[in-house]
């Protein structure tokens, strides 16, 4: 089935005025003052400078939900080089407890990052938490011209401040296969995944009508330019080397937050955290050292459509369903 929802390509205008919903409020920023909010709506705040100082500025157990996605240290830019990879722990760490301790007893800390990089940091940043998933992002559209294996996923560490963390499944649920909707209801056996009790007493299986369980590999094109979308599929691109899809945010922010709560991303850069958060009616708080990634946040938020969280769960599921039918 086809996504009749549609994305907004520009900004609305009343009687040819442009209608901002936010206000830019520094022009000129010194690279190396104390961070400084730069734009400011009424569900949000982007903040300019360093983030660890940042962080170090918010109350003790005051967010919902962080989504970090870090330099790496691959050397993709000037913010991606650390002198060594020691250098580049003990930054993550620092950030990280700054992180946890912000973060209410509810909490989630989202950690982005290749599978061998945050391998490093996943022991020394536990001790700050109750427990830890590994989510694995799987794509298939990333060009891979090296000799080495073909990239095809990427980590995020799912971090819980407490064994009480928000985890909203039914909002994240996947279309089930085809196979499987094949044969709708039919008698398990006890030891099947379906069973209802565990117990051999014919049990009745029939699919949830909201979708099968989210896994912990989410399938998710890393391309945004290829998302099938129903306009020119173009609207969140910026040129911003490392930006996420929005889909996966969506899909974070869905599972680990409830509308009215406080999101926060201290790696903002283009701006797909706070825009996610916006969209599905969170509030939001983010911080970059770049004062044009901002810019380009700021433009995006500005564009978020007003639909409503149900709408925004059904258009990532549609969207889901056709890409597997294509497969
Ligand atoms: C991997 S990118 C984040 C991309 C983002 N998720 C998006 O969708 O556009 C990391 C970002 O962290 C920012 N950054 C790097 N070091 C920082 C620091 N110490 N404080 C604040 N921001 C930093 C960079 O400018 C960059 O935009």
């Amino acid at each position: 089935m086809r996504n009749t929802l549609v994305r907004n390509k520009t900004i609305p205008t009343f009687f040819g005025e442009v209608q901002l919903k936010g206000e830019r409020t520094k022009e000129n920023i010194e690279s190396n003052s104390n961070p400084t909010v730069i734009y400011n709506h009424p569900d949000g705040k982007l903040w300019q400078g360093d983030s660890i100082a940042w962080l170090k500025s918010l109350e003790d157990e005051s967010v919902d939900m962080i989504f970090a996605d870090p330099p790496y240290n691959i050397k993709k830019a000037d913010w991606d080089t650390f002198e060594s990879q020691e250098e580049y722990i003990k930054f993550s760490i620092a950030w990280i407890e700054q992180a946890a301790r912000v973060l209410k007893p509810t909490g989630t800390l989202f950690v982005c990052g290749f599978s061998e990089i945050l391998a490093d940091i996943k022991h020394p940043a536990s001790k700050y938490f109750k427990s830890c998933r590994w989510i694995i992002w799987n794509y298939k559209n990333k060009a891979n011209l090296g000799k080495d294996w073909g990239r095809s996923h990427e980590s995020i560490m799912h971090f819980r401040k407490t064994k009480n963390f928000t985890f909203n499944i039914d909002n994240i649920r996947i279309p089930y296969s085809e196979h499987t909707l094949k044969y709708p209801s039919h008698p398990q056996a006890a030891t099947s995944q379906y069973s209802s009790n565990g117990q051999n007493d014919n049990t009745l299986w029939e699919p949830n009508p909201l979708g099968a369980k989210p896994k912990d590999v989410l399938e998710i094109p890393q391309d945004i330019i290829e998302v099938p979308t129903t306009c020119n599929g173009m609207h969140e691109k910026t040129p911003h080397p490392t930006q996420k899809p929005e889909e996966l945010l969506r899909k974070l922010i869905l599972a680990s937050s409830n509308e009215g709560d406080i999101v926060l991303d201290p790696f903002c850069g283009s701006g797909t955290t706070p825009v996610c958060a916006q969209q599905l009616n969170r509030k939001w708080m983010a911080c970059d050292l770049s004062p044009e990634y901002l810019d380009w946040a700021a433009n995006r938020i500005e564009l978020v459509e007003d639909w409503t969280q149900e709408q925004w769960i059904k258009y990532d599921f549609e969207n889901q369903k056709r890409r597997n039918s294509i497969r």
